[in-house]
């Protein structure tokens, strides 16, 4: 054949391929998510996220050194609150000694550099398992996004980077923006889950932080998954209101909405690369039915080539060991 263009000579070897290579992945890519307990020498494995583990401080303290060590610059911290703190107003979200405030300052007094980002949402410290405040069967938004720009700014108090709201209330950028500029923390940033979808892939990371909802679903604040152009309204909203960087979940399933949203704003485009999506490549993998290697690196290349300039992942420690850096 005589052909005027050939498209295999770019992809015969490993040296050419590396070359023309248009999607990289770095350890600057990802954030750590780190479940954090009480108590000591606590290191337990999630049962439905095999390998990752809820840890008590002390050991989580350990672990940031060593993501540091390995060249990861972020983390995203969430806590397993006790049963007994748990109510419908968030009170335990914004105690200045609670397990949040007391990890973020341990995290920033050990390894300083290290950027901390923290969960802004009720579910883990209400008793119906809701990220809002519950009326009348209802997830009320005002009273909600109140308690969550307190929560905010305790979380700068304790020395939080960036504060990371992923409870889908309405006007709670621009509430938590103004309550931080009021407290003098014009430096901490936001990082806004400002497409989360209402997903089935939540499950490992429910069991993770036992805060799966007491009754019906989380479809009244998240967004339905049926829904593309409303993830750009969010997102560009949440901008306007002073988001620092947006972010989509979960990744997987929206690559998509990645590329829509990094076309749309002019801010970094964060994605969650979620709890069943890990529990996925790691059950298929376990069975022997998927490479899990190359499953993480795949995975995670698509969605930075979807458009994600950061990716929250529980695989970053994986992926930075493969990936040989
Ligand atoms: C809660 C929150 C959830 C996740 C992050 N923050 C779960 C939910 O909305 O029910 C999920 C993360 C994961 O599945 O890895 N505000």
């Amino acid at each position: 054949m005589f052909l005027q263009r050939r498209n295999r000579i770019l992809r015969q070897s490993p040296a050419i391929r590396s070359l023309v290579a248009e999607t990289q992945l770095t350890p600057n890519d990802f954030i750590v998510p780190l479940f954090i307990d009480e108590g000591e020498n606590v290191h337990s494995e999630i049962a439905s996220m095999p390998n990752y583990y809820r840890n008590s401080l002390d050991i989580t303290v350990k672990e940031v050194k060593e993501l540091w060590s390995m060249g990861l610059k972020s983390v995203l911290l969430f806590v397993k609150a006790k049963d007994e703190t748990k109510d419908n107003k968030g009170t335990e979200a914004i105690n200045p000694n609670g397990l949040m405030q007391r990890s973020i300052r341990a995290i920033k007094d050990a390894c300083p550099d290290m950027l901390v980002m923290t969960d802004v949402a009720l579910d883990p410290f209400s008793s119906y398992g809701h990220d809002g405040i519950v009326e009348n069967g209802e997830i009320v938004n005002d009273a909600t996004v109140e308690v969550l720009a307190q929560m905010s700014v305790s979380h700068a108090e304790a020395g939080a980077d960036f504060v990371a709201p992923s409870d889908m209330m309405d006007g709670r950028i621009a509430a938590i923006r103004q309550a931080l500029e009021q407290s003098n923390f014009s430096k901490v940033g936001i990082m806004a889950y400002s497409a989360k979808y209402a997903s089935c892939f939540y499950g490992p990371f429910r069991d993770a932080l036992d805060s799966a909802p007491g009754f019906g679903d989380k479809k009244t604040y998240q967004m339905d998954y049926a829904n593309r152009l409303e993830a750009v309204k969010e997102t560009i909203m949440d901008v306007e209101e002073g988001a620092d960087i947006v972010m989509v979940k979960p990744a997987l399933s929206y690559l998509d909405i990645i590329r829509e949203v990094k076309n749309a704003v002019d801010v970094p485009v964060s994605c969650y690369n979620i709890s069943g999506e890990y529990a996925m490549i790691k059950a298929a993998a376990k069975m022997g039915w998927i490479n899990e290697e190359k499953a993480i690196i795949e995975t995670l290349t698509s969605m930075k080539r979807a458009g994600a300039d950061l990716i929250a992942t529980y695989f970053a420690k994986d992926a930075v060991r493969i990936l040989g850096h």
